[in-house]
Order: C-alpha cells, then structure tokens, then sequence
C-alpha cells in the first residue's frame, strides 16, 4: 500500500482570541463603540461561514417586462402555466414540452420563468378557468434551489397566502447520487399543499443518474388523463408536430450584426465590458496547459486562464465556468449529412409574439455559429427530438423505429434506452445510422437543447494568484457501443488550448461562480480534505492559501489531506507541489491511497479508516472542517458512511446518532461537499 508519510502534529484547541486586556476608564467608550462593531462584524461574517449562502449567478440584467403571469395568461388566452427551477436546462426543456403537450387537450399552456414573474400572484390563478400551476424543479448542491428559483423559494418560505384556489402539480428533477434528492420538487409539492392549494396530480421524482427522459415520460403519460378527467376535457387527437420558431434567411446581412459566439450582448467578444456572468463571459487566455499524469492512456491537465484586467475576484472553493466549442469535424458531418451551407445567415423567430424567449439561441447567426457555440449535438437526444424528427424519415422502417423510441410503450422505452442512451448516440451517429432521415437544419436547431458552460473546481488561490484561475480536469474520452470515439466537448476543447504569445487564439469564454466550499474563518481551525483524483482540485486552492496565510505570519491550524489516485507512477497529481508544502510543514498530513498498486484496492476511506483516532481527535477536539470532492456517485458516500462509523466508534454513539452528529457537522459548514457525477 502507498501510504505516504505521516507527521501528525495534533492542535487540541482553537484559538479563541480573548478580550480580556485592561483598558483605562477613559477609554471604556470608544472601546466599547469599537468592540461593538467588531462583534457585529464578526457575527455576520461567521454566520456566512456556518450557514452556507447559496450559490447565486450575479442577475443579468433583462428588459422591464410585465411581472404578472396572470394578467399575461389572460392576455394571451393560456389556462396551464409551467414554472421551471433549472440550471441546466432540462427543466427548462420539460416545462416547454408540458406546455406544448396542452395544445393536444383543447387548453393553452406557457413555459415560464419564476424569476421573471411575481409567484405571489399564484393565488389568483383561479380566476382563470381551467387553470393549472405546473412546476418542473430541478435540485442542486445541498438541496438547494436553482438560481432562478432562489427567490420563489424564499417566498414559499416566508408565505402565509391562501393558495386554496391553485390546482398544482409537480416534477422534480434531480439525482440518487446525491443526499438530498429531489429536494425541491418535494419541497415545492409538499409546501404548495400547505398553503392549501390542490394538487391534482402526484410528484413525479427524476433521477438523472438512471434515466431522467423515462421517468419525466412515464410521469407525463399519467400526468395528462388526470388533468383531462380533473378538467373534464379530451385529447383532440394524436401529438402534433408545432414548429416554435420561424426560419428567416438573411441574404444580404451587414455581418457586424451577426452573431459569432456571444453569450449576450452582440460584439461582446471584441468588446469585452466587465461585470463579466453567465451572459456576459470574460474571454481568458490560457498561459499553461500541462499534462499532469506521466503514463496511463487518460489525459489529466493542469490549465492556468489569465483573468488580469477583468476585474474578476474569486475565492478558493469557487467554480469557475467555461463555455466550450463543438468539435468543428463534427459540425462539418452534421453539415454534409443535411447538404446544408453551414454559413448561411438566419434567424429563428418565435412565432408567439408574447414570449418572453425571441430565439433560441443568439440571432441572427450562421448554422455553423449555431452547431458550434450554442447547440448541444453530442448528448444524445430526448424523445420529443426524435418524435419531431421522424417525420422527416422517408423509409417507413426508420420512421417507426424513431416514433417507437418517442412512444411511451413499454417496448418504446426499452428501444430508446438500448439505442440512443447507452449505444451513447448523438445527433449525427442518429442521421448516419438512419440514412432517410433528412430534417430540415432549421428545425434540428430548434430542437436541439443548449450547449452547457461546464464547471471546475477552481484549483488555485486568489491570494497567491489574483490575476489567474486554475483548473486541474481530465479528458473525457470512450468507445460506445457502436463502436464510435465519443470524446467530450470542453475537455477536448481545453486539451487543444495551446498557450500562444499574442494571446489571441487560445481564448476561453468564463466566469466565476460562487460556491459555498469555503475555507474556515479562523486560518487555525484544522481541515481535513478528502479528494481522489481531479478532486484534489480545490484543495490546491485550499493549500496554497494556507501557505499563504502562514506567510503573512498567521497561525494556521493542521492541514490534512487524503488524496488518491490509480497508480503512483501514473497519475499521481501535483506530486512534486503536495511533496514540497509537506516537507514545508503546511500540509501536516499528505495520505495518498494509490488504488491499483496492488491486488487489493486501497482508497481514501480506508486511511481514513486507518487514521480513525486521529480524525475524530481533530474533528472532535480540533473543531476541524472536513471536504469532500470529486466523484458523486461512489465516493462521497463511502467516504460519509466511514465517517459515520468513526464517529459511531469513538463518539460512543449508536449508528443513528453517528449519521445526526455528521448532518449537524453539515449545517454548520463543518463538513462540506463539492461533487459531480
Ligand atoms: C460543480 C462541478 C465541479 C466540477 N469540477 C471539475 C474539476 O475540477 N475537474 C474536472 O475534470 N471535472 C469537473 N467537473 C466535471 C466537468 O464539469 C465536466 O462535466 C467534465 O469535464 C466533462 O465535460 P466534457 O464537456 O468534456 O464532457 P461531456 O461532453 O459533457 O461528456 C460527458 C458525458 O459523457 C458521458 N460519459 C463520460 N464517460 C463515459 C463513458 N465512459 N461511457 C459512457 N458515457 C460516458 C457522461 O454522460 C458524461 O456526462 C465538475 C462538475 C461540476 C458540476
Ligand atoms: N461527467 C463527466 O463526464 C465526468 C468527467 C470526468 C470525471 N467525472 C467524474 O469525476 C470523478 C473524478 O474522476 P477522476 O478521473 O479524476 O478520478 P479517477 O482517477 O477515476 O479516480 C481517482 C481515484 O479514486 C478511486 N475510487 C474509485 N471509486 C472510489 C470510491 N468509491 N471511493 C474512493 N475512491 C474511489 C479510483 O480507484 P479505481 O479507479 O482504481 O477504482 C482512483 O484511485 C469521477 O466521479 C468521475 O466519474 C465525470
Ligand atoms: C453540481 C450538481 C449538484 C446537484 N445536486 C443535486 C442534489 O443535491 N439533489 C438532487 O436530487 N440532484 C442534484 N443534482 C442533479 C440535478 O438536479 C439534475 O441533473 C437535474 O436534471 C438538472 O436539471 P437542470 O438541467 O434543469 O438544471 C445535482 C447536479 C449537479 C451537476
């Protein structure tokens, strides 16, 4: 086993920086005055540290527009309303396909944001007739809402309005790897109840670890016949094909009106204005990308973006957000596949002149522009895509076979999983594998969903590196089903960032998101950091601040960490930075698990294991913060459970108050997670 070395050097207490000097009379007010600022001052920061704030993407500013939802369903003749809580885009997407299924049932439906509109007024919704509240909610972090469903929920929390006129239903959208599944959708569905609206039909649960696509179908199907016997009315027909957008090809466009990439504002790449956010990315020039494993087929990387003159500020823990670009090769396919001018101009204009979304991506624009920057063409596509694109199969073969997959019959279902989800095909394995299917390439892209900014777990400190964000990520890269090379979009994309002198070409769209994965207030207090291969990322941050911090003088309490990686001389990360800050005596504890060195597999939770008494003497007697990052799905929980068995062992507790003492150790901002699946 490849147990490194290990220095313990225990701090039993924290240093709780008395007030007990002698003050001369005199000076009792203003030392007063003072300390009670101080105090103040103190509170309000530690209450940041120990409640987490929710991660919030700064508001990009939108027009004025009506905040009443109601007045605008009445307006524009729709009985169904379909909030959606999504970060990602999925919920998004359902509540889309729910409010265009109404059509089918003789009612109206709309698609809406909840930040864009006054969710008090849900208790006025009965004075539309046949009306319904329809919430698709996605869950993040903690069991925390979206950005755009932050202000919704503060409000059912607060909210003692009488919402016994609502007739609701609820999706949540979420994901058994993580603890709090499904938070918000039960939350929502449970609260709205209280408030004594009435649900007419019950929560629907996604697991976006198994299959999301089915279980939001199979909902949907059930969903439908209860709102039809609730309401009293009738499908009119089979699903129809409505086309939400209108093609309009510009043949003589001025092109500095045309869109290349931008997020948001037109020309906002040439002209970079900071606050830089989500809309308004900042375009970083990468100054290093250096591969970090010495063997094994994968490619692990170290990038370093320069942010200097951004006025960008981030914090150890934060994520930064990159926008990637599609491999132009597979542009290319999607283009000759379809015989199509990849740099034809157009736009695609909604057709409802009342909504608040005008195009689906940036327009006008070019379909290259469109497949490159703004379309998501390597997952594989949701059932509505392939319902919608059958039409445009002329063998009846293939026509049925893609209506199937679309269907919700049991045989449909089991089609769709075998052939597109875990044959992992995308739109263009689809198009190759169906040679009759010819979609026009203005519907393909109103199909297809959004392309992604992808997050990493930024792997430097803004103390030592005002003027730079690291990542530490690795390259997605496997052979499908099908026999293709599947490769993934922003780590390809980053991999191919080669650091050029006149900082032109190797330009990375970003911005900072917030995260709740702090350090402790007191530089003092211990930290234990758990993070198995890229999750050793946050915790480079974590280091070189404590290192940091021990430079200016400050007294910096242990500093452990457990990483673990495949084999020690294959992708053992940052060995030669984590060797020189333990022989610097920063890091107290440097445990690595190296997994494959031996028959037996060795892992993070077993030296954890090994070290029991030490870790429960730091998190009891040191009041030491623990962090968990990397993989959702495994890790994270086999590293909880061992935790819940020290704490059990030497807590003296019994299993049950083992898992409340670690829960507690969560609201306090004690023990915290920063993970993916
Ligand atoms: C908060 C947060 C922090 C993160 N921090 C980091 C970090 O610090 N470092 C890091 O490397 N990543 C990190 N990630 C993951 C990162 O955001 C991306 O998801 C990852 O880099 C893959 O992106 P991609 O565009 O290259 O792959 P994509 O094009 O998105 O493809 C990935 C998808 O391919 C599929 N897939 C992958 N492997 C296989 C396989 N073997 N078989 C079948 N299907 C497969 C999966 O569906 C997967 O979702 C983080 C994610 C989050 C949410
Ligand atoms: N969404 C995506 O596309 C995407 C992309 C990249 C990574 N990820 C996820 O990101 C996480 C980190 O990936 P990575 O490539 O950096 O890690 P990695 O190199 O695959 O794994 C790091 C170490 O963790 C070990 N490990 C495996 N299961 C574990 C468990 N249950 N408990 C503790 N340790 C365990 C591994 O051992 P063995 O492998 O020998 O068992 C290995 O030694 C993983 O969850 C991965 O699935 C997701
Ligand atoms: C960083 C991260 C954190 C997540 N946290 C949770 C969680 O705490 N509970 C849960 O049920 N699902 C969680 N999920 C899963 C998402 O809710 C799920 O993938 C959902 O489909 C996303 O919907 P969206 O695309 O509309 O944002 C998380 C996903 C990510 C990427």
């Amino acid at each position: 086993m490849g147990d490194a070395g290990m220095q313990p050097t225990v701090s039993t207490s924290e240093n709780l920086s008395p007030q007990d000097s002698l003050f001369s009379m005199t000076d009792v007010f203003l030392i007063s005055l003072i300390t009670g600022l101080f105090t103040y001052w103190f509170f309000f920061r530690k209450k940041k540290e120990e409640v987490p704030e929710l991660p919030k993407i700064q508001p990009v500013t939108s027009p004025e527009r009506d905040s009443s939802f109601i007045e605008k369903m009445k307006k524009t003749g729709r009985n169904i309303v379909v909030f959606y809580g999504s970060q990602t885009g999925t919920a998004e997407e359902f509540a889309n396909r729910l409010s265009k299924d109404a059509h089918r049932y003789g009612l109206r439906g709309m698609a809406a944001d909840p930040e864009e509109y006054d969710l008090s007024d849900l208790s006025r919704l009965s004075e539309i007739d046949k009306s319904l509240a329809v919430f698709c909610m996605a869950t993040y972090g903690e069991g925390d809402p979206t950005d755009n469903a932050q202000d919704f929920y503060d409000w059912l929390q607060e909210t003692d309005a009488d919402l016994s006129g609502l007739r609701f239903a609820v999706f949540g959208l979420g994901n058994k790897t993580y603890e709090h599944f499904n938070a918000m959708g039960k939350y929502v569905d449970k609260r709205l109840q209280e408030l004594g609206a009435q649900r007419i039909f019950e929560l629907g649960l996604g697991d976006d670890d198994g299959n999301l696509e089915e279980d939001f179908i199979t909902w949907r199907e059930q969903f439908w016949p209860a709102v039809c016997e609730h309401f009293g009315v009738e499908a009119t027909g089979e699903e129809s094909s409505i086309r939400q957008y209108e093609l309009v090809v510009h043949t003589d466009m001025n092109m500095s009106k045309v869109y290349t990439g931008e997020m948001g504002r037109l020309k906002s790449y040439e002209n970079q204005k900071p606050p830089f956010d989500a809309k308004n990315p900042f375009l970083a020039s990468v100054t290093m990308n250096r591969k970090l494993n010495e063997g094994g087929e994968r490619h692990l990387m170290h990038l370093e973006l320069d942010i200097s003159d951004s006025k960008i500020r981030y914090e150890s823990g934060d994520h930064v957000a990159v926008y990637p670009a599609n491999d132009s090769s597979l542009v290319n396919q999607i283009g000759e596949i379809l015989h199509t001018d990849l740099d034809t101009i157009m736009s695609l204009n909604n057709l409802d002149e009342e909504s608040n979304k005008k195009h689906p991506f940036p327009c006008p624009t070019s379909y290259r522009t469109a497949l490159t920057y703004y379309l998501d063409i390597t997952n594989p596509p949701r059932t509505n895509v392939l319902y919608e694109l059958a039409q445009y199969a002329t063998d009846t073969g293939e026509q049925e076979q893609l209506r199937k997959m679309a269907s919700s019959a049991a045989e449909g279902k089991a089609l769709y999983l075998s052939w597109v989800v875990e044959a992992r095909r995308n739109i263009l394995a689809i198009l190759q594998d169906m040679p009759s299917l010819q979609p026009p390439i203005d519907h393909l892209c109103e199909l297809l969903p959004r392309l992604q900014a992808r997050y990493y777990s930024i792997a430097s400190s803004s103390k030592v590196h005002p003027n730079a964000i690291h990542i530490c990520a690795v390259t997605v890269e496997y052979e499908t089903k099908t026999g293709r090379l599947n490769k993934g979009v922003a780590t390809n994309w980053l991999k191919n960032m080669v650091p050029d002198e006149n900082r032109s070409k190797s330009l990375v769209p970003m911005y900072v998101r917030k995260s709740q994965f702090r350090l402790p207030f007191k530089p003092s207090t211990p930290v234990i950091m758990i993070g198995p291969g890229t999750g050793i990322a946050p915790f480079i941050g974590f280091i070189q601040e404590r290192a940091w911090l021990k430079q200016q003088g400050k007294d910096v309490g242990e500093t452990v960490l457990y990483y673990g990686c495949r084999h020690e001389h294959e992708d053992y990360l940052y060995r030669e930075e984590l060797a020189r800050f333990h022989q610097d005596g920063l890091l107290t504890q440097l445990n690595v698990a190296f997994s494959r060195d031996q028959a037996e597999k060795v892992y993070v939770q077993h030296l954890l294991r090994k070290n029991k008494e030490n870790v429960w003497k730091l998190v009891n007697e040191g009041n030491a913060h623990i962090y968990v990052c990397g993989d959702a799905r495994n890790m994270a929980r086999d590293v909880q459970n061992t935790f819940y068995e020290i704490v059990a062992e030497f807590g003296n507790m019994s299993q049950p108050q083992a898992v409340d003492y670690v829960k507690k150790l969560m609201t306090k901002g004690r023990y915290s997670l920063d993970v993916w699946s």
